[in-house]
């Protein structure tokens, strides 16, 4: 009956360009195990030599004789942690006499983080609690801010409401909170009075209480601190728009050690340090022999400490211990996979269309050019930069991979640690994605059929298309294919067009062997382009998946069964209740 009515429905004629494949968001390929394709190893020789010559450049924007680096390509395969690392000992740090530190750079150098500290400050809280208190108002952790909450509700330009400011909200740059505090940029604390009214700027009476008493030096301690805010306008309500903070950081951890009664610094090294043996990260004064210090200690900021405002941006690391990090979170070492994977997820849009922020991540999404098909990549980054020193961590979910990038230069050329992530990615993020295409091909692609011969398909990958393609689908004498994507499309003049995504669902059983989960689009190859519309989407495929079930189950959703081996033994069409065998 239905496709007799289905079958009334006047089609339309196929338009001059047809709608890309759309997946949902999420990996279109089972994350890569092993890092030996060619197209990797192409791209890894192409690093070799790019960054060989780069470490050549003396030019302003790269200075490789004073600005040293490691880089590591990390990946959560058990069997191939490390994809790619690069050092580079700037020749002016390995010959000099005087440096406090090493003199030359390896996967154990600590360097400082500045601001991607941020992403153990917020480790530190998920570890120790969940995120179930993050819409909790602060102000129940916090008594110095519940003391001023009221005058943010009668004055909102003046104060910041501090009982509508949630935990989530400071994990997330959403506060609406003043950026720091008598630290960072605050110009009274960096010149001195006549510098500052040479400069323009009004003399401030030496008794006017908005002058910090206190912030690069002398440190601010927490009543001073409390006190400043209580003087400092918000830049927004909260949850207006995305505005840096550091303060939210240092509020954070006050929070956490009222909330556990432990100081933050014992609960990062019980919650991270420890767990992870992170040898060579330190949360203040990282001694100085492991490190690396171009110039004196003093002029590289390497003993200099942020104090109260420590959780924001005050640590030391190496790029081993950062890749340890970046793989202990996409593998769910420290934290339950639910949580994880709400972690990795955006808290707000920006005003640049492809980036996103959240807890404290910076998300960028990265769009991979396929002829008939979309792939969004997101990649969640922190960075970081203080004194002589630059940092980025950034994670690529999709590929269980992510970069470690540390600097350190008396003059570090500004987005050092971005451009070298562009490097990395240029080449990388293809080559991953083509890896994990060939280990999918590897892994599933063939015929499948049941022993009756009722039932059989093939599957497919396309370097053109995302996802696995299901061609040839056979129900017992009927295209499948055709019945499938005209119930998904609610109309029959179709030109079947399935791919079939990892939902990253498994069951692992007693013997070992295990069911993966797989989500199918239905769509229809004759579907016009809407590129550039508006309102109309041509890639809207999470509003329609399992739009059609039979008896309850999914038509686009299949189950490969797994031997103990991993290799592929057959697949299960849910709604059909048809097993067919890899041949
Ligand atoms: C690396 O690849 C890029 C882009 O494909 C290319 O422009 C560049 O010449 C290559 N560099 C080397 C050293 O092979
Ligand atoms: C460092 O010491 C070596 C030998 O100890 C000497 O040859 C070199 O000139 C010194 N370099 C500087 C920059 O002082
Ligand atoms: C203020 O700072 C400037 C620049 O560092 C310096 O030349 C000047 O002597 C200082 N003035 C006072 C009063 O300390
Ligand atoms: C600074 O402020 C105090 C208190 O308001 C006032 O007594 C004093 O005269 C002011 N000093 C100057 C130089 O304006
Ligand atoms: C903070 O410093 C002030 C002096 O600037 C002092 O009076 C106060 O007791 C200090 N507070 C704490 C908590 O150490
Ligand atoms: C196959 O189709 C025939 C009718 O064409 C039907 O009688 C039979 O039950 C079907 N078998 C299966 C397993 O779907």
């Amino acid at each position: 009956m239905l496709i007799i009515l289905l079958l009334l429905v006047v089609a339309a004629a196929a338009p001059a360009f047809t709608a890309p494949n759309c997946p949902p968001l999420g990996p279109v390929y089972e994350p890569p195990l092993t890092f030996t394709s060619p197209t990797l190893l192409t791209a890894i020789a192409n690093l070799t030599s790019t960054l060989t010559a780069r470490d050549l450049d003396t030019s302003a924007s790269i200075r490789a004789h004073d600005t040293s680096y490691s880089i590591e390509v990390f990946s959560t395969s058990p069997s191939n942690p490390l994809i790619f690392s690069w050092h580079h000992t700037a020749p002016a740090l390995a010959q000099s006499n005087a440096t406090a530190g090493v003199r030359r750079t390896d996967a154990d150098t600590v360097y400082r983080l500045g601001s991607l500290t941020k992403v153990f400050t917020v480790y530190t809280w998920l570890v120790q609690d969940g995120d179930v208190r993050w819409n909790d108002p602060i102000t129940k952790y916090v008594p110095e801010l519940a003391a001023v909450a009221e005058r943010g509700r009668e004055d909102p330009v003046g104060s910041t409401p501090w009982d509508e400011v949630t935990v989530g909200a400071l994990a997330s740059q959403m506060s609406g909170a003043i950026r720091d505090y008598g630290l960072l940029g605050e110009v009274t604390q960096q010149m001195n009075q006549s510098t500052v009214v040479g400069y323009g700027f009004p003399p401030l009476n030496s008794s006017d209480p908005t002058l910090p008493p206190c912030g690069l030096w002398p440190l601010c301690n927490r009543t001073e601190f409390f006190n400043g805010l209580l003087h400092s306008y918000p830049s927004y309500a909260p949850f207006t728009t995305p505005a840096y903070t550091n303060t939210g950081f240092q509020i954070l951890a006050y929070a956490l050690e009222s909330i556990k009664g432990k100081t933050f610094e014992e609960m990062m090294k019980e919650s991270i340090f420890r767990p992870l043996g992170l040898k060579h990260t330190y949360y203040s004064n990282a001694p100085a022999s492991e490190g690396i210090i171009p110039g004196t200690r003093e002029d590289a900021a390497w003993d200099y400490q942020l104090g109260e405002e420590n959780p924001a941006g005050n640590m030391y690391s190496s790029v081993g211990d950062i890749s340890a990090v970046g793989r202990a979170i996409m593998r769910s070492t420290l934290l339950r996979p639910s949580l994880t994977r709400r972690w990795l997820k955006p808290a707000a849009l920006t005003s640049e269309p492809i980036a996103s922020v959240g807890y404290p991540w910076g998300i960028r999404r990265i769009t991979l050019p396929l002829e008939n098909g979309k792939r969004t990549l997101d990649a969640y980054n922190k960075a970081g930069r203080i004194g002589y020193y630059n940092s980025l961590l950034n994670l690529l979910p999709d590929y269980g991979v992510g970069f470690s990038v540390l600097i350190a230069g008396p003059s570090i050329p500004g987005n050092a640690n971005f451009n070298l992530a562009d490097i990395l990615g240029a080449q990388l993020v293809p080559a991953l994605e083509a890896a994990a295409r060939e280990q999918a091909d590897a892994k599933f692609s063939g015929d499948y059929a049941d022993a009756t011969g009722y039932w059989s398909l093939r599957l497919t990958t396309q370097a053109d298309r995302p996802g696995l393609g299901i061609e040839n689908w056979v129900s017992n004498g009927t295209d499948m294919q055709t019945t499938a994507v005209a119930l998904a499309a609610g109309y029959t003049s179709v030109r079947p067009s399935i791919r079939l995504y990892p939902t990253g669902l498994e069951t692992v059983r007693a013997d070992g062997t295990r069911r993966v989960a797989f989500k199918a689009s239905l769509e229809d190859g004759n579907a016009p382009s809407r590129a550039g519309s508006m309102f109309s989407t041509d890639c809207g495929s999470w509003v329609t998946l399992t739009s059609v079930t039979y008896g309850t189950q999914a038509l686009d959703q299949f189950v490969f069964d797994l031997d103990k081996e991993g290799k592929v033994v057959s697949i299960e069409s849910l709604a059909l209740r048809a097993v067919m065998k890899k041949r």
